[in-house]
């Protein structure tokens, strides 16, 4: 059923209300969307039904709770049609899910004398964390320009794209010029060199379907609160293999499988207790 403009902004508590004497008008989504009674609704319930640690308990509040936690990976799966349930990880938000591959990925394969291809319009998530590597690790950072109107330059990217490229990073919907990029077509090229490609999906996915297998990206990430969801939760996208081959973000809570005195095995992924590897998977907690 299609709802009409007054029912739909029924759904919206927060915008019946006056502000400077005028009846409040809301544009600043691409900053945060505001969240439907059907959200605040769904996480008030949570917290006054349900609310218990995932995957750290046997009792029944535990098992509810995990149900929905892992009913929600799921869920977001099918979304962004990704291969499988362990290819979503949840994170703290777009500029966190960046951050994660800059810091585990990006440090494990990018060294001095390799380069890394970013936009001049990505936003500042998107730039700073290749930036720091980049200085860090002795490689160059390299920037695709636009063309005059306004799109981004891909006689310019097939010629940046080199053999000596190891990531490629460009938003998927421009937050500046608010322009689809060809990420598809700029994943291609990644591949075609060796190199990965990252997808800043924060102004995409609230706007338009996204198919993560048919773009063929490594990685991408995107932000609850954009979406009409929560603050400070978001999701990474990543291809397993990526992931299993990836050192750890953080350390603690569920991403341990033992913890000895002077050594310790992570768990391979949320689901099932093989020892020995080091993942990041384990990070889901
Ligand atoms: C293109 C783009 N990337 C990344 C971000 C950062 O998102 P967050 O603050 O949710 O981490 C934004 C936020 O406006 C954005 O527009």
């Amino acid at each position: 059923m299609v709802k009409s403009l007054n029912e739909i902004q029924k759904d919206f508590p927060i915008l019946n209300q006056q502000v400077n004497d005028e009846q409040l008008v809301y544009l600043d989504n691409a900053a945060t969307a505001q969240r439907p009674t059907q959200v605040t609704t769904a996480l008030t319930e949570f917290y006054q039904t349900d609310n218990a640690n995932v995957h750290r308990g046997v009792h029944t509040l535990a098992e509810r709770a995990t149900a929905d936690y892992e009913a929600a990976r799921r869920k977001l799966q099918k979304f962004i049609n990704a291969k499988e349930p362990e290819e979503v990880i949840f994170t703290k938000g777009t500029t966190d899910g960046l951050n994660l591959v800059a810091s585990t990925y990006g440090q494990q394969n990018v060294k001095a004398g390799d380069e890394i291809v970013i936009s001049i319009t990505e936003h500042h998530s998107n730039l700073i964390p290749w930036q720091q590597l980049a200085l860090e690790k002795g490689a160059t950072l390299k920037y695709i320009h636009l063309t005059d109107d306004g799109e981004l330059d891909l006689d310019e990217a097939a010629k940046l794209i080199t053999d000596k490229t190891k990531i490629v990073a460009v938003a998927h919907a421009s937050n500046v010029m608010g322009t689809i990029n060809p990420i598809k077509q700029l994943a291609k090229l990644a591949h075609e060199h060796g190199a990965i490609f990252v997808g800043d999906g924060a102004q995409s996915v609230p706007h338009i379907a996204v198919d993560v297998q048919d773009l063929d990206v490594d990685f991408y990430a995107f932000s609850g609160h954009k979406m009409m969801g929560p603050t400070g939760i978001g999701i990474l996208y990543g291809k397993r293999a990526l992931l299993e081959a990836m050192k750890p973000y953080q350390y603690g809570g569920e991403m341990i499988g033992f913890v000895h005195q002077f050594e310790s095995t992570w768990l391979n992924c949320h689901t099932s207790l093989k020892l020995g590897r080091k993942t990041s998977l384990g990070q889901l907690a």
